[in-house]
């Protein structure tokens, strides 16, 4: 998915190599989220040039093309600003003119990063059009240069002075959809702003001297929108599409940022990092700022504005604060293992063991999560549970529905985000969603709180990723405290998310006497969870062989599951196709016999779950059914389970330790997890990068 990365030295001299050199790196922090095409915007040679310089493939495709360009690299610059970008096409296929940075004209005087889509783009475009500019991409972003270079022109014939922050709130005037975005202009050198809406962005600020203060104050606009008379000829009268230049009042600098002022009061030396990405940034600062859906961050002078496109409303926080990053660079990185997928499946005895790390009192059997304790009360009383997710998450739902239902007795429906908006369905004041999601960034699910949150019903995030914009929009929630995710394929945030999830049903039920014995037999079985999936992960070889010998040929793979491993089944099936593009499909085993049957022979290989629940007798007539059919399964069970007599009929048999029902998905799914990725690699498929998908999916 796309990614932003820009970099701005004042007063800390820098060469242009290492300009360039640092946004090839933060953009090769952010190839983890899947992209198609990558470029970069420095300043030329001349006052008044500005490179741009792009490439279709990944960001060392992009590093060559700048060495073949010989762009030279050893002029110095004390003030600079560079932008960068990752693509992720949606408007217009991954071709070079098609990359971002894009540009307002042939001298390249604005230039713009984006990541979101301009949904008013072709009323944009078809005006701009008329007035003479020249389009040269397919995309939705290319207006928002072109807009500026308009804005600014209109402004500049009215005789009117506007400076870089006037300029881009009349240009998101304009704009309808979402953005993050940066902007950098040869007529405000030394110059950037970024802003966002629906799309993540934050600052990172490095400097040798301590801040004066951890925050930055907002500067909200007199008026909601631009006010005087409307000369850019653009206007329709009934439209957004006023473009009306402002006369600059109190607008102009007026104010300085606190914390950037030395006790002297003058600019200090100041680096900026702004990303769409904590990732890209953290090798550089830990200090960092989230900007918030419409705020202007407006950089110049070593000073860092935060700005507010809108007119404030009551009960807006007047600033923004710089927080510390806790995020370790070698948490984002690869390790001794080959693949992150392969990292992150291997580390799941830490992660998952993390997630219940100082929330958990074993001794007592009491669960204490510090993120929803306040909301526990209002929570029970509610009508429903609405649970909401896309994907793997979408999965971790389903896996711990029941046991939501068993423990709350409130009635829990899960869904899909996408499906849950498509259907309008009805939300009501006394329903509590969650929404749970890795990445918290994912837009179908971003678009289902909104509509959530404005029917009143209380909002709860299982997330992964600290300041995520579900994270940071919902009521309250939970973090999963997994680390970093990077792998396209989700592993370890599904085994961390349905630990959050049983513990969030654990703490809805703690009032309940008559259930202690099973809090206490489900909290026993959560502490044993992380050394025994040590144990299922101890099963690599063994499945590495099975791959070689039985499935690496096949073109389809079912798997079969019931009760809890229902969801088991679902998602080792997406891991499968994800990543080895083998077609899989997950089953409910209590079906088979209506369709799924006319499938098996000899040659289909089926997975199924024969774990021991309630309903293992169950599961087992499936798996004679299968049989019958001469189909050779793999079963998953239970170390020293004898599926008795069925050593010979099977294809394989994977033995897994035996823990409490509802957490056995936990450990069932590992196998799948392991056996998708030694598919995918002997396959020579890019497992952390699979064609086709991105980690973070910030498009409907
Ligand atoms: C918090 C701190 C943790 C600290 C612990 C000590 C953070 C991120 N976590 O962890 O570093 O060690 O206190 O007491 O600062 N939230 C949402 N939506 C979500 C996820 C979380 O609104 O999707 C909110 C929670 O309601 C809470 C805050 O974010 O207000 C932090 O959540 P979480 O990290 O889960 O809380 P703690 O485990 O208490
Ligand atoms: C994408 C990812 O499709 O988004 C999946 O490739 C992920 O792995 C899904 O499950 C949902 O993402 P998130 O971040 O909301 O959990």
């Amino acid at each position: 998915m796309c990614g932003i990365f820009g970099y701005v030295n004042f007063l800390v001299d820098k060469s242009r190599g290492e300009i360039v050199d640092n946004l090839i790196e933060g953009l090769s922090r952010l190839e983890y989220r899947g992209y198609d095409s990558a470029g970069i915007a420095v300043d030329g040679d001349k006052k008044g040039d500005t490179f741009i310089v792009k490439k279709v493939g990944k960001v060392n495709a992009l590093k060559q093309e700048i060495i073949d360009q010989k762009l030279e690299r050893s002029t110095l610059f004390d003030c600079h600003v560079g932008i960068a970008h990752t693509r992720w096409a949606t408007h217009g296929q991954p071709m070079t003119v098609n990359c971002h940075p894009h540009r307002s004209d042939v001298n390249n005087e604005f230039v713009v990063v984006h990541n979101g889509i301009i949904t008013n783009y072709r009323a944009l475009k078809t005006l701009l059009e008329s007035k003479g500019m020249r389009f040269e991409s397919e995309t939705d972003s290319e207006c928002i240069a072109k807009l500026f270079k308009h804005i600014y022109d209109t402004n500049l014939k009215a005789g009117l002075e506007v400076d870089l922050n006037e300029l881009t709130k009349q240009v998101l005037f304009e704009l309808e959809g979402s953005y993050g975005l940066l902007v950098k202009s040869t007529r405000y050198p030394g110059e950037v702003c970024a802003t966002r809406k629906g799309s993540p962005l934050l600052v990172g600020v490095k400097t040798n001297r301590k801040l004066k203060v951890d925050f930055v104050d907002v500067e909200f606009p007199e008026h909601d929108a631009p006010s005087s008379n409307n000369t850019s000829g653009l206007a329709d009268g009934s439209s957004n599409l006023g473009l009306m230049p402002v006369a600059q009042g109190d607008n102009l600098r007026t104010s300085q940022s606190r914390a950037f002022l030395a006790d002297d009061g003058m600019p200090m030396p100041v680096e900026f990092f702004l990303s769409s990405d904590p990732a890209s940034v953290i090798q550089h600062t830990k200090k960092v700022l989230f900007l918030e859906d419409d705020d202007i961050a407006h950089i110049y002078d070593g000073e860092l504005h935060i700005h507010r496109a809108k007119k404030s409303s009551a009960g807006e926080a007047t600033t923004r604060s710089i927080q510390t990053l806790e995020m370790e660079l070698n948490e984002i990185m690869k390790g001794p293992y080959k693949h992150f997928m392969q990292k992150e499946i291997f580390e799941q005895p830490d992660s998952t063991f993390n997630t219940m790390r100082g929330r958990i009192d074993f001794k007592d059997s009491k669960i204490n999560l510090g993120g929803i304790k306040g909301w526990l009360p209002t929570i029970r009383r509610c009508r429903r549970i609405i649970m909401i997710a896309c994907g793997t998450s979408y999965h971790s739902c389903l896996a711990t529905r029941s046991i939501f239902e068993e423990l709350t007795e409130i009635p829990v429906s899960v869904e899909l985000a996408s499906d849950f908006l498509d259907r309008k369905s009805p939300v009501f004041r006394d329903d509590t969603c969650v929404f749970v999601s890795q990445s918290g960034e994912t837009a179908d699910s971003i678009l289902a709180l909104q509509y959530c949150l404005e029917r009143g019903a209380l909002t709860v995030g299982i997330v992964n990723s600290v300041g995520s914009s579900i994270s940071r929009q919902t009521h309250c929630g939970v973090h999963i405290n997994a680390g970093p995710e990077i792998g396209v394929a989700s592993t370890k945030a599904y085994t961390s998310q349905y630990i959050a999830l049983v513990m969030f049903a654990l703490s809805l039920s703690n009032d309940s006497i008559s259930r202690s014995p099973r809090h206490k037999e489900i909290i026993d079985g959560l502490q044993k969870i992380p050394e025994q999936i040590k144990t299922v992960l101890q099963l690599e070889d063994k499945i590495k062989q099975l791959c070689d010998d039985h499935l690496n040929s096949q073109k389809s793979l079912l798997l079969l599951g019931r009760g809890y491993q229902f969801a088991t089944a679902l998602e080792g099936a997406l891991k499968i196709k994800e990543i080895s593009y083998m077609h899989s499909e997950g089953v409910l085993a209590g079906e088979l016999k209506h369709g799924v049957l006319a499938l098996v022979d000899k040659d289909l290989p089926i997975i199924a779950f024969a774990t021991k629940d309630s309903l293992f007798p169950k599961t087992m007539s499936a798996i004679e059914q299968v049989i019958a059919r001469d189909g050779r399964p793999i079963i998953i069970c239970n170390e020293g389970e004898k599926v008795i007599g069925m050593e010979e009929k099977t294809m394989a048999i994977l033995e897994v330790p035996l823990t409490v029902d509802c957490l056995q998905g936990l450990l069932n799914v590992i196998p799948l997890q392991l056996m998708s990725y030694w598919l995918a690699v002997n396959r020579g498929i890019d497992v952390d990068f699979p064609r086709n998908l991105a980690k973070s999916v910030t498009v409907e």
